[in-house]
């Protein structure tokens, strides 16, 4: 099956992505996908742009896209990924905390586009995880999402997942197509182990006739898995529900955090403009830290503690505001991780 190209601009800098099925069924994917946002998540979209008047960078009264890290621990050690050096203290996060975020984001639910279940780590390993996101999604959260190794989803663990659909969308990282290739990125992980469970996954998704979560099947574009594509396509097509999709993701360097491993980087930004992450994105740690981009895993740029005070005053706090001046004043060489950073968007 031929592949649809898509480009896609982050600033000046081309990501390129691919996702499957071209034309006229493509179009049919999209549609499908917007029918399953529901009609609150609709007038999300439609508020949003009330409120900024054509303007990208008015401030509104929350933020769009929230990344809630419910832990930092991982049990792999990928090649491309930041978490190995990461220095701060792991842990998981603890009930309280996270039903005060979510009561928090419940409240302000219209102008939030999505709410990401994990940071740096693997989710998965939260024994909560499931009934984390049962109580986000019961809440009213709009397109809950979360990314995960998949080395723990058993056929226990994806079957409570579909049923209770709290998810929109599963994304499930693998990065190649043969077990050589996947071994050497995913250090820890076992191909076969990881097939299985996708897999299985996949297939009780489709036999408890199931929409949600929309499972994305992600490998991330990097020399090693360049030339693995087509077979990694051909491998997992077949095993996909029309919402279901394959995303090949531009590997990245994590606000500079990490090598740049792209495989083309002949498309460099030639100016730079602040970046409207500032803008739009919440970042919250296991532990409650808060910080202005889900880039900065390291919490270098961090605000404040959400319990100290609620998200909405971290967002409009003096540190907040002042980082976003510093970035209008095209200052940002002044700020780590943003100085190395090469995912900044407008
Ligand atoms: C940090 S991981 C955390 C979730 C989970 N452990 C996983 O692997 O999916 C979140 C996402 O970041 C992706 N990722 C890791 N390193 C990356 C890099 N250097 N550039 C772009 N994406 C990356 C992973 O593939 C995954 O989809
Ligand atoms: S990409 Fe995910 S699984 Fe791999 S080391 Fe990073 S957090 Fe862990």
């Amino acid at each position: 099956m031929a592949l649809a190209t898509e480009r896609r601009t982050k600033g000046q800098v081309k990501v390129f992505s691919r996702t499957v099925e071209p034309g006229p069924v493509g179009v049919i994917q999209r549609i499908t996908a917007l029918a399953r946002r529901r009609p609150v998540e609709i007038a999300g979209v439609l508020a949003r742009r009330v409120l900024r008047r054509g303007d990208p960078f008015r401030l509104l009264p929350f933020p769009q896209a929230v990344h809630i890290e419910i832990t930092n621990h991982c049990n792999l050690k990928c090649l491309m990924c930041p978490h190995g050096t990461m220095e701060r203290e792991k842990g998981f996060m603890d009930e309280s905390l996270f039903r005060s975020i979510i009561d928090e984001l419940a409240e302000h639910k219209l102008l939030l586009e999505n709410v990401a279940l994990m940071g740096l780590g693997e989710p998965l390993l939260h024994k909560d995880f499931e009934r984390f996101a049962k109580i986000a999604a019961d809440s009213g959260i709009p397109n809950l999402y979360a990314s995960t190794n998949a080395t723990l989803l058993s056929e226990e663990r994806s079957r409570r997942i579909i049923e209770d659909g709290s998810l929109n969308r599963l994304i499930i990282s693998l990065d190649g197509a043969s077990k050589e290739t996947f071994e050497k990125i995913r250090v820890g992980a076992n191909f076969d182990l990881i097939k299985e469970n996708v897999m299985r996954f996949l297939d009780l998704k489709r036999k408890l006739g199931k929409k949600r979560p929309q499972a994305t099947l992600q490998i991330l574009s990097m020399p090693e898995t360049e030339n693995e594509v087509d077979e990694f396509c051909r491998i997992w097509l077949p095993h996909l529900c029309p919402e279901d999709e394959i995303l090949i993701k531009e590997v990245d360097t994590f606000g500079g955090l990490v090598d740049d491993r792209r495989p083309n980087t002949e498309v460099e930004p030639e100016k730079r403009y602040a970046c409207r992450q500032l803008w739009k994105d919440f970042s919250i740690s296991w532990d409650g830290r808060a910080t202005v981009c889900c880039k900065d895993v390291f919490y270098k740029l961090s605000v404040g503690r959400v319990g100290d005070s609620s998200l909405s005053a971290l967002w409009t706090s003096k540190k907040w505001e002042s980082i976003r001046r510093i970035h209008e004043q095209g200052q940002w060489g002044r700020l780590k991780p943003c100085n190395d950073c090469r995912e900044w968007y407008v």
